[in-house]
């Protein structure tokens, strides 16, 4: 990367998002900056480029002077959601008394999907969707259907509709696998719009499962309506997690919350299954909660200056891609169709300008031609990002 970039890094920035240099982030030894060698800037997998807000850090510091790593126990994470909830949603619904703790999301989804669905349910997912959604399910055993995201990225409830038909014809007790906001998109789903799922889905007698891990990360201008408090969403199943607003994904664990209707199924969650978060995850997660409202609030503005630099960027090197900003995550969805790459343009970006975006092929139906940008970095590395993609056109 170039030296400039060093020039206006800001360490004491009220921005997180600006208090890391390039060389600091490359001695990172997680995903995002290992997976690729050292000349190929990395814009992908959902890690940011951030420090710790210090509550966060204060607690593990805690946690680590008393020599606190043993088991977790208690409800202290559920509370700090459900005050989180309430505060930032609006939403009092959240009783920690139905909550479950589970190692992270994704293991929540599979741990909710064995108990609402037999193992040759068919799961309905909308592509394009984050790709763990198909491989967990698949892994699983059980049948995919997709629902396509209509062309404004939205809920297409006639392509729900029909997939829901499929599903009580292919098997018994499908299950509908909703992210909301949703990855790649970032599409916030309204109030209506949910409600509208949850009645189709009562008429079809299909439970609802929902991914709601991107639900603190949405922009100031709109808001995250939560799964299980509009009318019908009471027997869904939602799965949250401080993970990814607050970078937190090597500290394992996350919640599984039962709308009132579905306590009974929560509660034959297998009690081996609270064994695999980890305690010091669990204390991070609480902290984040409870006392990282400031940092998250100084975090949303910065996504919201990347996302004007960004469309700004492309507008002035890559014109020919259509972006849209997105509501929420800190991921962009670019349709690079009119770039001429052909189906898989994240892979001329990493060989011709050495800068790792994600494919949008493993996203399902409507990822083809699209890359996933990942901006939660510095706008110097976003910067120097689209510089590098647009030199894969040169
Ligand atoms: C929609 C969605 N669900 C789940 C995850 C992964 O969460 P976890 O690491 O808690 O399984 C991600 C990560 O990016 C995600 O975007």
């Amino acid at each position: 990367m170039a030296d400039n970039s060093r020039e206006v890094f800001a360490p004491h920035s009220d921005n997180p998002l600006r208090q890391l240099t390039v060389d600091q982030l490359r001695r990172r030894t997680s995903l995002k900056w290992r997976a690729y060698p050292e000349n190929v800037l990395p814009l992908w997998v959902a890690e940011m480029d951030t420090l710790l807000a210090e509550p966060v850090a204060q607690a593990i510091r805690d946690a680590v002077a008393l020599g606190d790593t043993g088991y977790p126990t208690g409800s202290g994470y559920a509370e700090a959601l459900a005050t989180f909830a309430s505060e930032r949603w609006g939403w009092d619904g959240l009783s920690a008394k139905r909550t479950a703790i589970v190692p992270d999301v994704m293991l929540g989804v599979v741990e909710m999907l064995k108990l609402v669905s037999d193992p040759s349910s068919p799961v309905i997912v909308n592509p394009p969707v984050y790709p763990p959604f198909f491989q967990f399910v698949e892994s699983m055993g059980r049948p995919v259907i997709e629902a396509p995201l209509g062309a404004d990225r939205r809920i297409d409830l006639e392509a729900l509709e029909a997939a829901f038909t499929l599903a009580v014809q292919g098997g018994d007790r499908p299950v509908y696998l909703l992210c909301s906001p949703h990855n790649p998109t970032g599409t916030v789903h309204t109030a209506e719009e949910l409600a509208d799922v949850a009645a189709l889905a009562r008429r079809y007698r299909i439970r609802v499962v929902v991914d709601e891990i991107h639900a603190p990360i949405v922009a100031s201008s709109t808001r995250f309506v939560p799964y299980l408090s509009v009318p019908g969403g009471e027997n869904g199943l939602s799965l949250m997690s401080a993970s990814k607003a607050w970078n937190l994904p090597g500290l394992k664990s996350a919640l599984a919350i039962a709308g009132p209707d579905a306590a009974d199924d929560l509660l034959r969650l297998p009690e081996e299954v609270s064994h695999g978060p980890s305690h010091l995850g669990i204390i991070a997660h609480t902290a984040a909660l409870r006392d990282g409202g400031d940092w998250l609030d100084s975090l949303l503005v910065g996504l919201d200056d990347n996302r004007r630099l960004l469309a700004d960027l492309l507008t002035e090197h890559l014109p020919a891609v259509r972006y849209a900003p997105a509501q929420a995550t800190y991921l962009a969805w670019l349709d690079c169709r009119r770039l001429g790459l052909g189906d898989d343009p994240a892979a001329i970006f990493l060989e011709r300008g050495r800068v790792a975006l994600n494919s949008g092929i493993p996203f399902g139906t409507g990822g083809t031609g699209f890359v996933r940008l990942n901006l939660a970095t510095s706008p110097e590395i976003l910067t120097e990002a689209v510089r590098r993609m647009a030199s894969a056109l040169a």
